[in-house]
Protein backbone atom coordinates (compact mmCIF):
# COMPACT_ATOMS: atom_id res chain seq x y z
CA UNK A 1 0.00 0.00 0.00
CA UNK A 2 1.91 3.04 -0.97
CA UNK A 3 0.09 6.23 1.06
CA UNK A 4 2.00 8.81 -1.02
CA UNK A 5 -0.19 7.85 -4.27
CA UNK A 6 -2.87 10.53 -5.21
CA UNK A 7 -6.30 9.28 -3.80
CA UNK A 8 -7.24 7.70 -7.14
CA UNK A 9 -4.66 5.97 -7.38
CA UNK A 10 -4.91 4.26 -3.79
CA UNK A 11 -8.78 3.88 -5.19
CA UNK A 12 -7.64 1.92 -7.96
CA UNK A 13 -5.35 -0.36 -5.46
CA UNK A 14 -8.35 -0.77 -3.08
CA UNK A 15 -8.74 -4.09 -2.05
CA UNK A 16 -12.66 -4.74 -2.99
CA UNK A 17 -12.12 -6.98 -5.41
CA UNK A 18 -10.38 -9.46 -3.28
CA UNK A 19 -12.74 -9.03 -0.29
CA UNK A 20 -15.32 -10.16 -3.08
CA UNK A 21 -13.61 -13.47 -3.76
CA UNK A 22 -13.74 -14.49 -0.24
CA UNK A 23 -16.68 -16.58 1.61
CA UNK A 24 -18.90 -14.39 3.06
CA UNK A 25 -19.02 -16.12 6.36
CA UNK A 26 -16.03 -17.09 7.27
CA UNK A 27 -15.21 -20.83 9.17
CA UNK A 28 -13.11 -19.60 12.48
CA UNK A 29 -10.02 -21.34 11.16
CA UNK A 30 -10.00 -19.23 8.23
CA UNK A 31 -10.88 -16.02 9.89
CA UNK A 32 -6.99 -15.85 11.30
CA UNK A 33 -5.44 -15.30 7.58
CA UNK A 34 -8.55 -13.26 6.26
CA UNK A 35 -7.38 -10.47 9.46
CA UNK A 36 -3.86 -10.79 8.56
CA UNK A 37 -4.77 -10.53 4.64
CA UNK A 38 -6.51 -7.16 5.34
CA UNK A 39 -3.86 -6.35 8.19
CA UNK A 40 -1.19 -6.71 4.66
CA UNK A 41 -3.89 -4.72 2.53
CA UNK A 42 -6.46 -2.46 3.98
CA UNK A 43 -4.88 1.43 3.67
CA UNK A 44 -6.20 1.83 7.53
CA UNK A 45 -3.66 -0.46 8.93
CA UNK A 46 -1.02 1.10 6.27
CA UNK A 47 -1.60 4.45 7.68
CA UNK A 48 -1.50 3.80 11.06
CA UNK A 49 1.39 1.40 10.48
CA UNK A 50 2.89 4.56 9.49
CA UNK A 51 1.60 6.75 12.13
CA UNK A 52 3.46 5.10 15.01
CA UNK A 53 7.06 4.49 15.36
CA UNK A 54 8.18 1.18 13.25
CA UNK A 55 7.70 -1.99 14.93
CA UNK A 56 5.50 -0.45 17.98
CA UNK A 57 1.35 -0.43 17.02
CA UNK A 58 -0.92 -3.17 18.68
CA UNK A 59 -4.29 -3.73 17.68
CA UNK A 60 -7.05 -3.37 19.70
CA UNK A 61 -10.08 -5.28 18.87
CA UNK A 62 -9.23 -6.34 15.21
CA UNK A 63 -11.74 -9.08 15.64
CA UNK A 64 -14.82 -7.08 16.47
CA UNK A 65 -17.44 -6.76 13.70
CA UNK A 66 -21.12 -6.06 13.78
CA UNK A 67 -24.33 -7.76 14.70
CA UNK A 68 -26.89 -5.99 12.50
CA UNK A 69 -28.99 -8.35 10.77
CA UNK A 70 -31.40 -5.88 8.48
CA UNK A 71 -31.04 -4.44 5.37
CA UNK A 72 -28.69 -7.26 3.99
CA UNK A 73 -26.08 -5.87 6.40
CA UNK A 74 -25.97 -9.30 7.72
CA UNK A 75 -24.32 -11.20 4.45
CA UNK A 76 -21.51 -8.55 4.32
CA UNK A 77 -18.13 -9.04 5.60
CA UNK A 78 -17.11 -5.83 7.57
CA UNK A 79 -13.42 -6.80 9.28
CA UNK A 80 -13.12 -5.12 12.12
CA UNK A 81 -16.59 -3.02 11.67
CA UNK A 82 -14.81 -1.05 9.47
CA UNK A 83 -12.27 0.73 12.14
CA UNK A 84 -8.64 -0.18 13.11
CA UNK A 85 -8.20 0.96 16.37
CA UNK A 86 -4.65 0.75 17.77
CA UNK A 87 -2.01 1.72 19.63
CA UNK A 88 1.64 2.86 19.99
CA UNK A 89 4.38 4.86 20.03
CA UNK A 90 5.36 7.91 18.59
CA UNK A 91 8.48 9.30 18.83
CA UNK A 92 8.98 7.17 21.68
CA UNK A 93 5.38 8.72 23.78
CA UNK A 94 2.93 6.39 24.37
CA UNK A 95 -0.30 7.52 21.39
CA UNK A 96 -3.70 5.72 20.69
CA UNK A 97 -4.95 6.23 17.50
CA UNK A 98 -8.03 4.85 14.89
CA UNK A 99 -8.16 4.76 11.16
CA UNK A 100 -11.62 4.13 9.55
CA UNK A 101 -11.91 1.69 6.98
CA UNK A 102 -13.38 3.24 3.97
CA UNK A 103 -13.42 -0.46 2.05
CA UNK A 104 -15.86 -1.82 4.73
CA UNK A 105 -18.94 -0.08 4.68
CA UNK A 106 -17.78 2.65 3.18
CA UNK A 107 -15.93 3.12 6.78
CA UNK A 108 -19.33 3.81 7.90
CA UNK A 109 -20.47 3.88 11.74
CA UNK A 110 -22.28 1.63 13.19
CA UNK A 111 -22.61 0.49 17.12
CA UNK A 112 -19.64 -1.82 17.20
CA UNK A 113 -17.69 0.57 15.15
CA UNK A 114 -18.34 3.35 17.43
CA UNK A 115 -17.58 1.27 20.73
CA UNK A 116 -14.40 0.31 19.78
CA UNK A 117 -13.83 4.16 19.02
CA UNK A 118 -15.04 4.98 22.74
CA UNK A 119 -13.28 2.54 24.07
CA UNK A 120 -9.78 3.67 22.55
CA UNK A 121 -10.87 7.37 23.82
CA UNK A 122 -11.50 5.70 27.42
CA UNK A 123 -8.16 4.13 27.18
CA UNK A 124 -6.51 7.64 26.31
CA UNK A 125 -8.12 9.77 28.76
CA UNK A 126 -7.07 7.11 31.75
CA UNK A 127 -3.48 6.71 30.40
CA UNK A 128 -3.03 10.81 29.71
CA UNK A 129 -2.12 9.89 25.93
CA UNK A 130 -2.59 11.75 22.62
CA UNK A 131 -5.54 10.16 20.32
CA UNK A 132 -5.12 10.95 16.97
CA UNK A 133 -8.22 10.25 14.30
CA UNK A 134 -7.89 9.10 10.30
CA UNK A 135 -11.48 9.89 9.37
CA UNK A 136 -12.11 7.99 5.85
CA UNK A 137 -16.34 7.62 6.30
CA UNK A 138 -19.66 8.45 5.25
CA UNK A 139 -20.56 8.92 8.48
CA UNK A 140 -23.62 7.43 10.68
CA UNK A 141 -24.09 3.81 9.10
CA UNK A 142 -27.82 4.26 7.96
CA UNK A 143 -28.85 0.85 8.29
CA UNK A 144 -27.94 0.86 12.06
CA UNK A 145 -30.13 4.31 12.68
CA UNK A 146 -29.69 5.09 16.30
CA UNK A 147 -27.79 2.84 17.35
CA UNK A 148 -25.40 4.72 14.79
CA UNK A 149 -26.36 8.03 16.00
CA UNK A 150 -26.16 7.11 19.52
CA UNK A 151 -22.41 5.76 18.86
CA UNK A 152 -21.70 9.38 17.54
CA UNK A 153 -23.35 11.05 20.55
CA UNK A 154 -20.81 8.70 22.68
CA UNK A 155 -17.71 10.27 20.54
CA UNK A 156 -18.54 13.10 20.53
CA UNK A 157 -18.97 13.44 24.41
CA UNK A 158 -15.59 11.77 24.90
CA UNK A 159 -14.23 14.06 22.42
CA UNK A 160 -15.79 16.79 25.21
CA UNK A 161 -14.20 14.96 28.45
CA UNK A 162 -11.15 14.65 26.82
CA UNK A 163 -10.66 18.28 24.92
CA UNK A 164 -8.04 20.09 27.37
CA UNK A 165 -6.67 17.03 28.94
CA UNK A 166 -5.15 14.85 26.29
CA UNK A 167 -4.42 16.28 22.85
CA UNK A 168 -6.54 14.97 19.97
CA UNK A 169 -5.71 15.71 16.11
CA UNK A 170 -8.22 14.32 13.11
CA UNK A 171 -6.62 13.60 10.03
CA UNK A 172 -9.19 13.41 7.21
CA UNK A 173 -8.17 11.19 4.32
CA UNK A 174 -10.74 10.83 2.38
CA UNK A 175 -15.09 11.69 1.61
CA UNK A 176 -16.37 12.20 5.16
CA UNK A 177 -20.00 13.22 6.08
CA UNK A 178 -21.87 13.48 9.38
CA UNK A 179 -20.59 12.60 12.45
CA UNK A 180 -17.11 11.99 10.85
CA UNK A 181 -16.49 15.81 10.22
CA UNK A 182 -18.71 16.73 14.21
CA UNK A 183 -15.95 14.82 15.74
CA UNK A 184 -12.76 15.91 13.98
CA UNK A 185 -15.04 19.80 14.98
CA UNK A 186 -14.62 18.62 18.21
CA UNK A 187 -11.13 18.06 18.49
CA UNK A 188 -7.38 20.31 18.85
CA UNK A 189 -6.61 19.87 15.27
CA UNK A 190 -7.63 19.29 11.95
CA UNK A 191 -5.62 17.78 9.04
CA UNK A 192 -6.75 17.17 5.25
CA UNK A 193 -5.31 15.63 2.41
CA UNK A 194 -5.64 17.60 -1.03
CA UNK A 195 -7.46 16.22 -3.47
CA UNK A 196 -8.66 13.08 -1.78
CA UNK A 197 -10.29 14.54 1.59
CA UNK A 198 -13.59 16.40 1.76
CA UNK A 199 -15.82 17.19 5.04
CA UNK A 200 -19.24 17.68 4.85
CA UNK A 201 -22.35 17.40 7.12
CA UNK A 202 -24.15 16.39 4.18
CA UNK A 203 -22.75 15.17 0.60
CA UNK A 204 -23.34 17.23 -2.86
CA UNK A 205 -25.69 14.21 -3.68
CA UNK A 206 -27.99 14.82 -0.71
CA UNK A 207 -27.37 18.76 -1.08
CA UNK A 208 -29.14 17.98 -4.48
CA UNK A 209 -32.35 16.38 -3.09
CA UNK A 210 -32.89 19.37 -0.55
CA UNK A 211 -31.46 22.31 -2.29
CA UNK A 212 -31.38 21.55 -6.20
CA UNK A 213 -28.08 22.56 -6.15
CA UNK A 214 -24.95 20.55 -7.82
CA UNK A 215 -21.88 21.05 -6.41
CA UNK A 216 -18.85 18.98 -6.81
CA UNK A 217 -17.37 17.44 -3.40
CA UNK A 218 -14.61 19.79 -3.64
CA UNK A 219 -16.23 22.74 -3.84
CA UNK A 220 -18.30 22.18 -1.04
CA UNK A 221 -15.72 20.27 1.05
CA UNK A 222 -12.32 19.87 -0.26
CA UNK A 223 -9.33 20.88 1.70
CA UNK A 224 -9.02 24.32 -0.45
CA UNK A 225 -12.59 25.11 1.08
CA UNK A 226 -11.33 24.14 4.32
CA UNK A 227 -8.03 25.28 5.10
CA UNK A 228 -8.14 29.07 3.34
CA UNK A 229 -11.99 29.56 3.47
CA UNK A 230 -13.63 28.32 6.28
CA UNK A 231 -10.63 27.64 8.94
CA UNK A 232 -12.07 23.99 9.64
CA UNK A 233 -9.33 22.32 8.56
CA UNK A 234 -5.61 23.73 10.18
CA UNK A 235 -3.99 21.95 7.52
CA UNK A 236 -3.98 20.61 3.95
CA UNK A 237 -1.06 18.47 2.84
CA UNK A 238 -0.21 16.94 -0.36
CA UNK A 239 -0.92 13.50 0.65
CA UNK A 240 -0.96 10.44 2.60
CA UNK A 241 2.85 10.14 3.61
CA UNK A 242 2.83 14.01 3.97
CA UNK A 243 0.05 14.33 6.03
CA UNK A 244 0.61 11.43 8.92
CA UNK A 245 4.39 13.23 8.74
CA UNK A 246 3.11 16.08 9.97
CA UNK A 247 1.13 14.89 12.36
CA UNK A 248 4.09 13.15 13.88
CA UNK A 249 5.71 16.81 14.02
CA UNK A 250 2.39 18.27 14.99
CA UNK A 251 2.68 16.26 18.40
CA UNK A 252 6.15 16.63 18.82
CA UNK A 253 5.15 19.88 19.64
CA UNK A 254 2.16 18.86 21.98
CA UNK A 255 2.57 17.44 25.48
CA UNK A 256 0.86 14.28 26.65
CA UNK A 257 -1.53 15.82 28.71
CA UNK A 258 -2.41 18.86 30.18
CA UNK A 259 -0.52 17.98 33.53
CA UNK A 260 2.96 17.37 31.48
CA UNK A 261 5.08 20.26 29.45
CA UNK A 262 6.02 19.79 25.78
CA UNK A 263 9.01 17.88 24.98
CA UNK A 264 12.23 19.58 25.54
CA UNK A 265 14.44 19.05 22.64
CA UNK A 266 18.09 20.62 22.85
CA UNK A 267 18.89 23.45 20.79
CA UNK A 268 21.40 23.77 18.13
CA UNK A 269 21.31 27.18 17.74
CA UNK A 270 22.09 29.75 20.17
CA UNK A 271 19.75 31.42 22.80
CA UNK A 272 21.71 34.34 22.67
CA UNK A 273 22.05 34.55 19.11
CA UNK A 274 21.29 38.59 18.37
CA UNK A 275 20.88 38.46 14.58
CA UNK A 276 21.69 41.75 12.56
CA UNK A 277 18.88 40.71 10.00
CA UNK A 278 16.48 41.96 12.97
CA UNK A 279 16.80 44.89 12.13
CA UNK A 280 16.32 44.87 8.25
CA UNK A 281 13.27 42.71 8.34
CA UNK A 282 10.39 45.80 9.12
CA UNK A 283 11.03 48.92 7.70
CA UNK A 284 10.58 52.13 9.43
CA UNK A 285 7.89 53.07 6.90
CA UNK A 286 4.33 51.82 9.11
CA UNK A 287 2.63 51.85 5.82
CA UNK A 288 5.44 49.78 4.42
CA UNK A 289 3.77 45.66 4.29
CA UNK A 290 6.33 42.79 5.30
CA UNK A 291 6.52 39.22 5.83
CA UNK A 292 6.23 38.43 9.67
CA UNK A 293 7.27 34.74 9.41
CA UNK A 294 10.94 36.14 8.60
CA UNK A 295 10.74 37.64 12.14
CA UNK A 296 9.12 34.80 13.74
CA UNK A 297 12.21 32.25 12.06
CA UNK A 298 14.66 34.62 13.47
CA UNK A 299 13.13 34.84 17.12
CA UNK A 300 12.66 30.70 17.46
CA UNK A 301 15.26 28.13 16.95
CA UNK A 302 16.26 27.65 13.44
CA UNK A 303 13.58 25.64 11.63
CA UNK A 304 11.52 24.89 14.72
CA UNK A 305 8.53 26.74 13.09
CA UNK A 306 5.74 24.92 12.71
CA UNK A 307 2.47 27.04 11.15
CA UNK A 308 -0.60 26.45 12.00
CA UNK A 309 -3.86 27.89 10.10
CA UNK A 310 -1.35 28.86 7.65
CA UNK A 311 -3.83 29.50 4.72
CA UNK A 312 -6.49 30.86 6.42
CA UNK A 313 -7.15 34.90 8.13
CA UNK A 314 -3.22 35.33 7.02
CA UNK A 315 -3.36 38.45 8.66
CA UNK A 316 -2.18 36.83 11.67
CA UNK A 317 0.26 33.99 11.72
CA UNK A 318 0.14 31.54 14.36
CA UNK A 319 2.11 28.56 15.09
CA UNK A 320 4.30 26.63 17.46
CA UNK A 321 7.83 26.75 17.54
CA UNK A 322 10.84 26.52 19.96
CA UNK A 323 13.21 29.04 22.02
CA UNK A 324 16.01 27.69 23.46
CA UNK A 325 14.70 23.97 23.25
CA UNK A 326 10.75 24.89 25.16
CA UNK A 327 8.34 24.88 22.92
CA UNK A 328 5.79 28.11 22.47
CA UNK A 329 2.75 29.35 20.86
CA UNK A 330 3.36 32.27 18.75
CA UNK A 331 1.09 34.54 17.53
CA UNK A 332 2.01 37.81 14.96
CA UNK A 333 0.22 40.37 13.47
CA UNK A 334 1.13 39.80 9.46
CA UNK A 335 1.26 43.60 7.59
CA UNK A 336 1.60 41.57 4.58
CA UNK A 337 -1.78 40.85 4.39
CA UNK A 338 -4.61 43.25 4.50
CA UNK A 339 -2.02 45.35 6.65
CA UNK A 340 -1.91 42.98 9.31
CA UNK A 341 -5.47 43.94 10.88
CA UNK A 342 -7.28 42.00 13.18
CA UNK A 343 -11.06 41.22 11.96
CA UNK A 344 -13.20 38.41 12.31
CA UNK A 345 -11.49 35.49 11.16
CA UNK A 346 -8.39 36.48 12.42
CA UNK A 347 -9.70 37.20 16.14
CA UNK A 348 -10.87 33.16 15.86
CA UNK A 349 -7.57 31.66 14.50
CA UNK A 350 -6.18 33.77 17.19
CA UNK A 351 -7.87 32.73 20.40
CA UNK A 352 -8.20 29.52 19.07
CA UNK A 353 -4.56 29.17 19.14
CA UNK A 354 -4.17 30.53 22.18
CA UNK A 355 -6.84 28.61 24.02
CA UNK A 356 -4.91 25.75 22.48
CA UNK A 357 -1.62 26.39 24.38
CA UNK A 358 -3.31 27.47 27.39
CA UNK A 359 -4.76 24.18 27.48
CA UNK A 360 -1.39 22.37 27.19
CA UNK A 361 1.02 24.80 29.05
CA UNK A 362 2.96 26.33 26.20
CA UNK A 363 3.87 29.79 26.62
CA UNK A 364 2.60 32.36 24.37
CA UNK A 365 4.80 34.93 22.49
CA UNK A 366 3.00 37.48 20.27
CA UNK A 367 5.08 39.56 17.86
CA UNK A 368 2.75 42.71 17.02
CA UNK A 369 2.46 45.35 14.52
CA UNK A 370 -0.85 46.14 14.22
CA UNK A 371 -3.14 49.04 13.11
CA UNK A 372 -6.32 48.11 15.19
CA UNK A 373 -9.23 46.24 14.17
CA UNK A 374 -11.17 46.45 10.51
CA UNK A 375 -13.96 48.50 10.64
CA UNK A 376 -16.93 48.57 8.15
CA UNK A 377 -20.65 47.20 8.15
CA UNK A 378 -19.39 43.59 7.08
CA UNK A 379 -17.78 43.19 9.97
CA UNK A 380 -19.72 44.95 12.28
CA UNK A 381 -22.50 42.95 11.09
CA UNK A 382 -21.08 39.36 10.89
CA UNK A 383 -20.31 40.16 14.92
CA UNK A 384 -16.97 41.17 14.90
CA UNK A 385 -17.35 42.88 18.67
CA UNK A 386 -17.86 39.18 19.62
CA UNK A 387 -15.65 37.93 17.93
CA UNK A 388 -12.75 40.48 19.26
CA UNK A 389 -14.20 39.86 22.64
CA UNK A 390 -13.34 36.46 21.96
CA UNK A 391 -9.40 36.84 21.04
CA UNK A 392 -10.00 39.39 24.53
CA UNK A 393 -11.01 36.72 26.31
CA UNK A 394 -8.58 34.40 25.55
CA UNK A 395 -5.86 36.15 26.00
CA UNK A 396 -7.11 37.42 29.86
CA UNK A 397 -8.01 34.35 30.50
CA UNK A 398 -4.30 32.26 29.44
CA UNK A 399 -2.75 31.56 32.70
CA UNK A 400 0.66 30.76 30.53
CA UNK A 401 3.73 32.58 30.42
CA UNK A 402 2.56 35.21 28.10
CA UNK A 403 5.28 37.61 26.89
CA UNK A 404 5.03 39.69 23.88
CA UNK A 405 7.02 42.72 21.35
CA UNK A 406 5.87 45.88 19.78
CA UNK A 407 7.86 45.92 16.78
CA UNK A 408 6.28 48.78 15.06
CA UNK A 409 3.08 49.94 15.67
CA UNK A 410 0.17 49.09 18.11
CA UNK A 411 -2.97 50.85 17.89
CA UNK A 412 -6.22 51.45 19.94
CA UNK A 413 -8.13 48.35 21.26
CA UNK A 414 -6.08 45.98 19.49
CA UNK A 415 -2.89 47.32 21.40
CA UNK A 416 -4.94 45.92 24.66
CA UNK A 417 -5.87 42.99 22.92
CA UNK A 418 -2.22 41.65 22.07
CA UNK A 419 -1.34 40.32 25.21
CA UNK A 420 -1.09 44.17 26.38
CA UNK A 421 0.00 44.74 30.08
CA UNK A 422 -3.38 45.35 31.05
CA UNK A 423 -4.79 42.02 29.85
CA UNK A 424 -2.18 39.84 31.85
CA UNK A 425 1.16 40.31 29.49
CA UNK A 426 3.79 38.94 31.85
CA UNK A 427 6.78 40.65 29.97
CA UNK A 428 6.24 43.45 27.46
CA UNK A 429 8.68 44.44 25.55
CA UNK A 430 8.73 47.14 22.70
CA UNK A 431 11.59 47.98 19.68
CA UNK A 432 12.39 51.81 20.18
CA UNK A 433 10.07 52.77 17.35
CA UNK A 434 7.44 51.11 18.37
CA UNK A 435 4.36 53.70 18.05
CA UNK A 436 1.64 53.72 20.91
CA UNK A 437 -1.67 55.25 21.16
CA UNK A 438 -5.18 55.14 20.04
CA UNK A 439 -5.16 55.86 16.82
CA UNK A 440 -2.39 57.05 13.92
CA UNK A 441 -1.78 60.84 13.84
CA UNK A 442 -3.45 61.47 10.95
CA UNK A 443 -7.08 60.02 12.03
CA UNK A 444 -6.28 61.67 15.46
CA UNK A 445 -5.57 65.39 14.32
CA UNK A 446 -8.80 65.15 11.89
CA UNK A 447 -10.98 64.41 14.71
CA UNK A 448 -8.80 66.29 17.71
CA UNK A 449 -8.23 69.31 15.47
CA UNK A 450 -11.00 70.09 12.75
CA UNK A 451 -11.57 73.28 13.66
CA UNK A 452 -7.96 74.39 13.93
CA UNK A 453 -6.87 73.44 10.43
CA UNK A 454 -10.01 74.75 9.11
CA UNK A 455 -9.16 78.47 10.44
CA UNK A 456 -5.54 77.93 9.47
CA UNK A 457 -4.60 80.23 6.15
CA UNK A 458 -2.49 77.32 5.11
CA UNK A 459 -4.63 74.16 6.32
CA UNK A 460 -2.39 71.78 5.26
CA UNK A 461 0.47 73.42 6.48
CA UNK A 462 -1.56 73.16 9.65
CA UNK A 463 -2.25 69.66 9.46
CA UNK A 464 1.03 68.21 9.00
CA UNK A 465 2.33 70.50 11.86
CA UNK A 466 -0.26 69.01 14.08
CA UNK A 467 0.59 65.46 13.02
CA UNK A 468 4.36 66.15 13.88
CA UNK A 469 3.21 66.78 17.09
CA UNK A 470 1.13 64.21 17.51
CA UNK A 471 4.04 61.84 16.38
CA UNK A 472 6.28 63.15 18.48
CA UNK A 473 4.35 63.02 21.68
CA UNK A 474 2.57 59.67 20.88
CA UNK A 475 3.78 57.51 18.54
CA UNK A 476 6.88 56.00 20.40
CA UNK A 477 7.05 53.48 23.66
CA UNK A 478 8.16 56.35 26.09
CA UNK A 479 5.12 57.10 27.64
CA UNK A 480 4.34 52.81 27.89
CA UNK A 481 7.68 52.28 29.76
CA UNK A 482 7.47 55.10 32.05
CA UNK A 483 3.79 53.84 33.00
CA UNK A 484 5.55 50.54 33.60
CA UNK A 485 3.33 48.91 30.51
CA UNK A 486 6.19 48.02 28.89
CA UNK A 487 8.63 45.80 30.77
CA UNK A 488 11.90 47.34 28.43
CA UNK A 489 12.82 48.77 25.59
CA UNK A 490 15.38 46.42 23.48
CA UNK A 491 17.05 46.68 20.33
CA UNK A 492 15.74 44.45 17.67
CA UNK A 493 18.83 42.36 16.99
CA UNK A 494 18.21 41.60 21.15
CA UNK A 495 14.77 40.01 20.44
CA UNK A 496 15.79 36.36 20.47
CA UNK A 497 18.05 36.68 23.78
CA UNK A 498 15.79 38.61 26.04
CA UNK A 499 12.41 36.59 24.96
CA UNK A 500 14.41 33.65 25.75
CA UNK A 501 15.67 35.23 29.33
CA UNK A 502 12.64 36.30 30.50
CA UNK A 503 10.84 32.98 29.23
CA UNK A 504 13.08 30.72 31.08
CA UNK A 505 12.47 32.70 34.40
CA UNK A 506 8.46 32.27 33.86
CA UNK A 507 8.41 28.69 32.58
CA UNK A 508 6.88 27.54 36.06
CA UNK A 509 5.08 30.54 36.24
CA UNK A 510 1.41 29.54 38.37
CA UNK A 511 -1.77 31.69 37.99
CA UNK A 512 -5.24 30.67 39.01
CA UNK A 513 -8.41 32.11 38.46
CA UNK A 514 -11.45 32.26 40.54
CA UNK A 515 -12.92 28.93 41.49
CA UNK A 516 -16.09 28.92 38.67
CA UNK A 517 -17.82 26.30 36.31
CA UNK A 518 -16.51 27.89 33.78
CA UNK A 519 -16.59 31.23 31.89
CA UNK A 520 -18.57 32.16 29.32
CA UNK A 521 -16.48 32.90 26.10
CA UNK A 522 -18.16 34.24 23.47
CA UNK A 523 -18.36 31.46 21.35
C1 LIG B 1 -23.91 3.17 5.01
C2 LIG B 1 -22.57 4.07 3.41
C3 LIG B 1 -22.67 5.35 4.02
C4 LIG B 1 -23.45 5.47 5.20
C5 LIG B 1 -21.43 5.52 2.29
N1 LIG B 1 -21.81 4.26 2.36
N2 LIG B 1 -21.95 6.24 3.29
N3 LIG B 1 -23.19 3.00 3.92
N4 LIG B 1 -24.04 4.36 5.65
N5 LIG B 1 -23.58 6.62 5.84
C6 LIG B 1 -21.46 3.16 1.45
C7 LIG B 1 -22.11 3.30 0.09
O1 LIG B 1 -23.38 2.74 0.10
C8 LIG B 1 -21.15 2.53 -0.78
O2 LIG B 1 -21.40 1.16 -0.59
C9 LIG B 1 -19.80 2.83 -0.16
O3 LIG B 1 -20.07 3.25 1.18
C10 LIG B 1 -19.08 3.97 -0.84
O4 LIG B 1 -19.97 5.07 -0.98
P1 LIG B 1 -20.04 5.94 -2.30
O5 LIG B 1 -21.19 6.84 -2.18
O6 LIG B 1 -19.98 5.02 -3.48
O7 LIG B 1 -18.66 6.72 -2.21
P2 LIG B 1 -18.31 8.18 -2.70
O8 LIG B 1 -18.86 8.41 -4.06
O9 LIG B 1 -16.84 8.32 -2.47
O10 LIG B 1 -19.09 9.18 -1.73
C11 LIG B 1 -18.74 9.27 -0.38
C12 LIG B 1 -19.84 10.08 0.37
C13 LIG B 1 -21.20 9.43 0.09
C14 LIG B 1 -19.80 11.52 -0.14
C15 LIG B 1 -19.43 10.08 1.84
O11 LIG B 1 -21.10 8.01 0.31
C16 LIG B 1 -22.28 9.97 0.96
O12 LIG B 1 -22.78 11.06 0.74
N6 LIG B 1 -22.68 9.15 1.98
C17 LIG B 1 -23.74 9.55 2.87
C18 LIG B 1 -23.27 10.64 3.78
C19 LIG B 1 -24.28 10.94 4.85
O13 LIG B 1 -25.21 11.68 4.63
N7 LIG B 1 -24.14 10.23 6.02
C20 LIG B 1 -24.98 10.31 7.14
C21 LIG B 1 -24.61 11.59 7.92
S1 LIG B 1 -25.54 11.76 9.36
P3 LIG B 1 -21.20 0.09 -1.76
O14 LIG B 1 -21.70 -1.19 -1.16
O15 LIG B 1 -22.02 0.59 -2.89
O16 LIG B 1 -19.72 0.10 -2.04
C22 LIG B 1 -24.51 11.37 10.59
C23 LIG B 1 -25.10 11.40 11.93
C24 LIG B 1 -24.28 12.14 12.91
O17 LIG B 1 -23.38 11.06 10.42
C25 LIG B 1 -24.40 13.58 12.69
C26 LIG B 1 -24.10 14.31 13.91
C27 LIG B 1 -24.26 15.75 13.76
Amino acid sequence: MNLGQTSSEQKAEEPKAEQAEQPKQPKPDQREAIVENRRKVSVAHARLERLFDDGTMEEIGGEVTHRVHDFGLQDKQAPGDGVVTACGLVDGRPVYAFAQDRTVLGGSLGQAHAQKITRLQDLAIRAGAPLIAINDSGGARIQEGVDALGGYGEIFRRNVQASGVIPQISLIAGPCAGGAVYSPALTDFVGMVEGSSFMFLTGPKVVKTVTFEDITVEELGGATTHAFKTGVAHFAWKNDVEAIDNVRKLLSYLPSNNREHAPFVEPEDDVERMDPAFHEIVPDDTSQPYDVRKLVNLVVDKESFFEVHQHWAKNVVVGFGRLGGHVVGIIANQPAELAGVLDIDASRKASRFIRTCNGFHIPIISLVDVPGFLPGRQQEHAGVIDHGAKLLYAYCEATVPKLSVIVRKSYGGAYIVMSSKHVGGDINLAWPHAEIAVMGAKGAVEILNRRDIAAADDPDAKKDELIGEYEEKFLNPSIAAQRGYLDAVIEPHETRRKLYRYLRVLMNKREWMPPKRHGNIPV
